[in-house]
């Protein structure tokens, strides 16, 4: 392959990771996966990807790989991700998601590789007064999660010192699925509110679903979020590194729509936009989830020339298709 400019995309296989994959490739990019695929799914790699299966805790495995393919930028997007789970299994989430992130920085100073994207979250506000939340936000993690993320994120500062170049940004919720269907959303097991969603109104049974938490500081009750679709994220990534190419820095941005809605919102717009009934049951509030998460994305569209453009109902049409073609539902059904 030609080396001369190469990112390594670590969680390529991934949701987010893959959608990056694409879009670097698209964008003339040499890309070298990095996945231990123990959520990401080889399927998911683009073929013009060259696909290393590797922990991003293995310092020894990561240096050997960067240096092989002469990487000159890395896009951070492994570890572990899921809000709940991050609560029962602090530890495990530390050594993932802080350790290896510290790995990873370590082995791209040995080699002098000094241009760094890294997958940060809007966790890592917490609960938060602020209607819209820019970046300068205080951040107040409300789960080990997210405090792996502010912890990383930090550690990525302190690179500076040596040199390092670096963007973390701050995904709210990413969402939808590749429009050309080549890649979306597939969690094993899956926690997320639209693809949950979609999976009931592809395949509705008698369970009714779950809404966790109707007594929130919000209109209705419910959690609100801003939903971004995650071609809009995933080109955000390119234009991140093209910019800390031209100027290097060290950075954040926050990448959401500016729009939040309430997870009853989203159920009604699911409900409209597929046509089938849902019916719904309110559970306990899920620990660790703040009442209110939406971007004031002004610092991207400015310094970035980043604006999200899809609509939370591109959003949904996108991952209903995919999970149509995920499992070929006996009464497919299109909605347009
Ligand atoms: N929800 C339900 N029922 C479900 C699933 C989710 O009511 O069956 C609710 C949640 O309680 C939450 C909202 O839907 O209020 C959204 O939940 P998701 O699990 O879809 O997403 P989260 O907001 O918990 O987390 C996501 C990413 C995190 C990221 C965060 C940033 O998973 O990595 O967005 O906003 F940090």
């Amino acid at each position: 392959m030609n080396t001369s400019q190469t990112t390594m995309v670590t969680g390529g296989a991934g949701y987010i990771g893959s959608h990056i994959t694409h879009e670097l490739l698209k964008n003339g990019h040499q890309v070298v996966v990095f996945d231990n695929l123990s959520s990401g799914q080889r399927r998911l790699i683009p073929d013009g990807a060259y696909f290393t299966k590797g922990d991003v805790r293995d310092q020894t495995h990561l240096e050997n790989v960067l240096k092989i393919n002469r990487c000159t930028a890395v896009i951070h997007c492994a570890g572990l991700i899921s809000v709940s789970e991050s609560v029962n299994a602090p530890q495990k989430y530390y050594e993932h998601n802080v350790v290896g992130t510290a790995a990873l920085l370590r082995a791209m100073q040995r080699h002098d590789i000094d241009r760094f994207i890294f997958s940060s979250s809007a966790a890592v506000y917490g609960n938060t007064e602020m209607e819209l939340i820019s970046e300068n936000a205080p951040l107040k993690p409300s789960s080990p999660y997210a405090e792996n993320k502010r912890d990383a994120e930090r550690l990525i500062r302190h690179a500076s010192r040596w040199g390092l170049a670096s963007i973390s940004l701050r995904y709210f919720n990413a969402a939808g699925a590749d429009p050309a269907g080549r890649t979306g959303e597939c969690h094993q097991p899956e926690t997320h509110l639209i693809p949950l969603l979609i999976r009931k109104a592809c395949a509705p049974d008698t369970e009714p679903f779950s809404v966790f938490g109707d007594d929130y500081p919000t209109d209705d009750g419910t959690c609100v979020r801003d939903y971004v679709h995650v071609s809009d994220l995933a080109r955000a990534h390119v234009l991140a590194l093209e910019s800390l190419i031209r100027t290097p820095r060290s950075d954040v941005y926050n990448l959401g729509t500016g729009r939040g809605w309430s997870v009853r919102e989203v159920i009604d717009t699911v409900i409209a936009l597929t046509g089938r009934q849902l019916d719904t049951v309110v559970r306990p509030r899920r620990p660790g989830d703040p009442a209110s998460l939406v971007a004031d994305p002004t610092r991207a569209e400015i310094e970035l020339q980043w604006t999200a453009r899809a609509s939370i109902e591109d959003i949904i049409r996108s991952a209903w298709r995919w999970e149509q073609k995920q499992h070929r539902y006996p009464a497919k059904r299109q909605i347009h």
